[in-house]
């Protein structure tokens, strides 16, 4: 049994869904179902034994200390967070309740579990954290990709609350001595994505014939990795990565933001012409800049593929038409996120009990 957190958001419900396609172990999943959690996307477990979703706040001692007591996980793989940059801009709050205490309140339990398994179930013990780039800050354009020694710089209210959350991770195997991992990640993009974030907002608006926002001047350069890719990386670290280590995730994919959304907007013109008859990328439009906007995120993921023996499978360009062939088929996810009814899952389940 493992026990995953932030499972029905857009990487951890990939990386359950991809558990069971890779094996059989048991998974308990542990979502509180924030906008960002759809429990839809979990539609083909409904019926699956071996998945346990748990409706839990991270922040909620006793109900974590609960649930590894009843479970007894040999792992646990966090993915829970508040995971958008400009929601952070506008409502830190949240960010530094999730992210930092959410984490703290995660490796506490943790840490009483283990210190009561014996000596053989504490060393195969594994808690990985997953993380972002972001923590590292910006880089110049002839500046070399972050590796695991670039030091933190977090500049927006999200990469600050992940890098404290980083940080308590790392005090804890130093600490406690308890078996963790991190791996910090370049930006995901795949199936079942909330449609807030650059690529699939800018399918699912195109589709709908809306205008497709580029921050700036849209040159602002990230290093794209996708899902499926993600979930294999994750899995390797969890089986081989050394314990107290960190490794750097990425896609060897840097491009331009407008050049993302140029390459969405001409892999649609072929896939499914606009009904005007007109280009897609008529559609873009260059709109206020994010304030304190990164500039250039970048990774080397040369350790991972040294020591572990993992890269990414996807190219951008096989990546992408696998993401926009996956919206155009999806229609109905895609709905249920817009329409607002995906969070129907959550008042058939919950209204009476919470
Ligand atoms: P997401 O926003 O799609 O999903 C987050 C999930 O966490 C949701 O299901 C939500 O309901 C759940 N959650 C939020 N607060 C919770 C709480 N207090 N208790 C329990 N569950 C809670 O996020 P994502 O894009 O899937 O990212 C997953 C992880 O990967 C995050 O830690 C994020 O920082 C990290 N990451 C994401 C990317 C990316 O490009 N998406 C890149 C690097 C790292
Ligand atoms: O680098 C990893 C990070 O990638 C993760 O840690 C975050 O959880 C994830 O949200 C992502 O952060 P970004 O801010 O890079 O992703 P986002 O999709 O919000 O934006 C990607 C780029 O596109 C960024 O430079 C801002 C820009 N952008 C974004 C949106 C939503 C636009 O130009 N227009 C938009 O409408």
């Amino acid at each position: 049994m493992i026990l995953v957190t932030g499972g029905a958001g857009f990487i951890g419900a990939n990386f359950v869904l991809d558990w069971f396609r890779q094996g059989s172990e048991p998974v308990v999943n542990v979502d509180k179902l924030t906008y960002a959690g759809n429990a839809t996307t979990l539609a083909p477990l409904s019926a699956d034994e071996r998945h346990i979703f748990a409706h839990i706040d991270i922040c909620d001692a006793a109900a974590l200390a609960a649930l590894f007591a009843r479970h007894r996980p040999r792992a646990v793989v966090h993915f829970a967070a508040e995971s958008h940059v400009d929601r952070s801009i506008r409502g830190p709050g949240e960010f530094v309740q999730t992210n930092v205490v959410g984490t703290f309140m995660l490796l506490e339990a943790a840490r009483a579990y283990w210190n009561e398994l014996d000596a053989g179930e504490k060393a195969a013990f594994r808690f990985l954290h997953i993380s972002t780039d972001e923590v590292f800050g910006s880089l110049e354009p002839d500046d070399p990709p972050f590796n695991e020694r670039t030091a933190y710089a977090p500049n927006s209210p999200y990469s600050a609350s992940k890098a404290a959350s980083d940080h308590f991770v790392r005090a804890y195997h130093h600490t406690y001595g308890l078996p963790t991992l991190t791996t910090n990640c370049s930006n995901n993009y795949g199936p079942y994505q909330f449609p807030e974030k650059l690529i699939p907002l800018s399918i699912t608006r195109a589709i709908q014939g809306e205008k497709l926002p580029v921050y700036g001047d849209g040159k602002n350069v990230r290093d794209w990795l996708y899902v499926g890719d993600h979930c294999a990386a994750i899995r390797t670290v969890l089986e081989r990565g050394v314990v107290g280590r960190t490794y750097n995730i990425g896609g060897w994919n840097e491009k331009t933001n407008i050049d993302v959304v140029r390459t969405i907007c001409d892999v649609l013109d072929e896939l499914r012409p606009a009904t005007s008859g007109g280009c897609y990328a008529e559609q873009i439009e260059f709109v206020k800049d994010r304030p304190g906007h990164d500039r250039r995120y970048a990774i080397d993921a040369s350790l991972i593929e040294r020591e572990l023996g993992w890269r990414p499978a996807e190219t951008f360009e096989t990546g992408i038409r696998k993401t926009v062939a996956w919206y155009l088929d999806n229609a109905g996810w895609v709905d249920g996120v817009t329409s607002g009814s995906y969070r129907d899952w959550l008042d058939t389940h919950y209204a009476r009990s919470n």
